[in-house]
C-alpha cells in the first residue's frame, strides 16, 4: 500500500496539518475514533489542537494510546497516562470513559491486555492513529524482532529506547524496563489510517529503513509499508540521496 508523504520546512506548518487533519475529521465525525502516540515528536501537535483548535468539540472522540510504561502510576509525570491527559486529553475536553491507556499497574498484565484488546474490538476500529518510530526502527514499544502478528502485550525495552526516553526522566536508571504496548497485528487489525509523524536528521536513516527497504520484523515499522499510512516528516528527516 502506498505511503502518502508530506514533507514541511517547519514544524509549525507540520504541527498544524496534523491537527487540522484530526479536527476536521471530527467535525465530520463527532464520535469518531482517535490513536494518540506519545514521546517528543507529536508535543508540537497537541499544543497546536491545545492552542488552535478547542472549538472543536472532542468530548464524544474514543480516544487510544499506544502503550504505557509498566509500573508507573498515571499520576506520575513520565506516564504516557499524564503526558496524555495533561497535553492533549483535558485540554480538548475528552470524556475519560472514552479513553482507553494501556493499564501499567495492573498486577496482571494479561488481564490488562486483553481489556486494552476488547475495548479496541468494541470501538470497531481506529480511524486515525498517531505515532512516531524510534531510532530502532521500534512502532509504538514494539521493539525489533516483535512479531507481525503481534497483540497487546507487556514488552521489555531495548536498551536504545530506555536511552532515548531517558531525557525525560531525572535519573536514566528511572527508565522502566517494561511497558504495555499495541502489538503489531493490533494496529494492522484496527488502525483505519496511520498518521506518522517523524522530524528530526538523527531519524533520517531509520526512516529511509522503515519506509524503502524490507518489510521485516527486525525493523518493526517496516510493516507501515503494508498499511495505509500518511506520513508528516520535516525536511531533516527526509532520507538524503
Ligand atoms: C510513543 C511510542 C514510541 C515513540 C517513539 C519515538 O507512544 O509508542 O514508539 O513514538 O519512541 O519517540 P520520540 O517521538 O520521543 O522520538
Amino acid at each position: 500500500m502506498a505511503i502518502t508523504s508530506h514533507v514541511f520546512s517547519t514544524s509549525e506548518a507540520l504541527a498544524d496539518a496534523v491537527a487540522r487533519k484530526l479536527s476536521e475529521h471530527v467535525s465530520t465525525k463527532p464520535d469518531a475514533v482517535l490513536g494518540l502516540a506519545t514521546g517528543g515528536t507529536p508535543t508540537i501537535v497537541y499544543e497546536a489542537l491545545a492552542r488552535d483548535y478547542r472549538s472543536t468539540d472532542f468530548s464524544r472522540v474514543t480516544f487510544f494510546a499506544l502503550d504505557e510504561y509498566i509500573g508507573l502510576p498515571p499520576d506520575h509525570p513520565c506516564s504516557y497516562h499524564h503526558y496524555l491527559w495533561h497535553r492533549v486529553l483535558k485540554p480538548l475536553g475528552a470524556d475519560p470513559a472514552r479513553v482507553f491507556i494501556p493499564d501499567g499497574m495492573d498486577d496482571d498484565r494479561q488481564r490488562a491486555a486483553a481489556r486494552y484488546e476488547a475495548s479496541l474490538e468494541a470501538s470497531g476500529g481506529v480511524d486515525l492513529w498517531l505515532a512516531g518510530i524510534g531510532h530502532n526502527g521500534h512502532l509504538a514499544f514494539n521493539e525489533p524482532g516483535s512479531a507481525f502478528d503481534s497483540r497487546t502485550r507487556d514488552v521489555d525495552l531495548n536498551p536504545v529506547t530506555r536511552q532515548a526516553n531517558a531525557r525525560f526522566f531525572d535519573d536514566p536508571a528511572d527508565v522502566p524496563t517494561c511497558a504495555i504496548t499495541a502489538g503489531l497485528g493490533t494496529l494492522k487489525a484496527h488502525a483505519r489510517e496511520i498518521l506518522l509523524l517523524v522530524r528530526g536528521l538523527d531519524k533520517a536513516a531509520i526512516l529511509d529503513r522503515a519506509l524503502n527497504g524490507p518489510v521485516t520484523e527486525e525493523v518493526p515499522a517496516s510493516m507501515l509499508q503494508t498499511m495505509r499510512v500518511s506520513g508528516y516528516f520535516d525536511q531533516a528527516a527526509m532520507p538524503r540521496d
